[in-house]
């Protein structure tokens, strides 16, 4: 399975080298549409932290797993979290060198994979993964991180998955998160769910007109994103 589970890694990097390359500024932090997404993702994120009864971050040990540059923690730190209780591991290099020279310096950013978590077992309250299930295509790698997830959280720990709702028209490399899938992979766990974004393509289109953006981000099947809060009970499978 080691050998398997390296393999996975490897693709995963191949398909980021190859997708920074064709990026450009579409996903750049100036951009209108990336602004609204951003602030709707915080609206999203703040509504199941505070059902999750976590108000208060300055106690969460909390880990971001598949972290990237390290902007979802540096929002938590903004809300109150102790930034030597947050973890970001990320399997590229690049991303976390850039995170570390962007800090905190107290977060733990390191290079690690969601397989094989470097943390003790029921060491963190939160777990976060953003956009990163969609990234692994092969459901039995899905199975092998949640099995990581649910060995790292503390019992009655929280799950907060943000990812895409719909096949990506332009992009093979990735896949929908749906509800369905979620339940296979994390049994006996509850789930509530969100959607919202409007659909990056058309966003990016009307980047122009904020204002029809909003309009039309009211229509629940033109959003492309959920957030997903997983909380896992004592006696489940996972
Ligand atoms: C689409 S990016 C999102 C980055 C960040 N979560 C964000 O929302 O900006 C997905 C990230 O997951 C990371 N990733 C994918 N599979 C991973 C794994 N098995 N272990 C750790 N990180 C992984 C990728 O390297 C990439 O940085």
């Amino acid at each position: 399975m080691n050998e398997q589970v390296d393999a996975e890694e490897r693709r995963v990097l191949d398909v980021y080298a190859e997708r920074t390359k064709q990026d450009g500024d579409a996903y750049a932090w100036w951009q209108a549409d990336v602004q609204i997404q951003w602030f709707r993702h915080a609206q999203a994120l703040a509504r199941a932290l505070q059902a999750a009864g976590r108000q208060d971050l300055s106690s969460q040990r909390i880990l971001d797993l598949g972290c990237g540059r390290g902007a979802f923690l540096r929002r938590l730190v903004g809300w109150g979290a102790n930034p030597r209780q947050l973890h970001g591991f990320d399997l590229q290099e690049g991303r976390i060198t850039a995170a570390r020279a962007i800090g905190p310096a107290d977060i733990d950013f390191r290079v690690a994979s969601g397989f094989r978590i470097p943390l003790d077992p029921g060491s963190v309250d939160v777990v976060y993964l953003g956009t990163v299930l969609s990234s692994i295509l092969d459901l039995t790698y899905w199975d092998k991180m949640a099995t990581e997830i649910g060995r790292v959280l503390a019992p009655g720990g929280d799950l907060l998955v943000f990812d895409m709702r719909y096949r990506s028209p332009r992009n093979p490399n990735v896949r929908p998160v749906t509800p369905a899938l979620l339940r296979g992979c994390f049994s006996g766990w509850t789930l509530r769910y969100q959607s919202l974004n409007l659909v990056p393509p058309l966003a990016r289109k009307i980047r122009w007109c904020p204002t029809l953006t909003l309009l039309l981000e009211s229509v629940p099947f033109l959003r492309g994103h959920c957030m997903y809060h997983l909380r896992r009970s004592e006696s489940c499978d996972v």
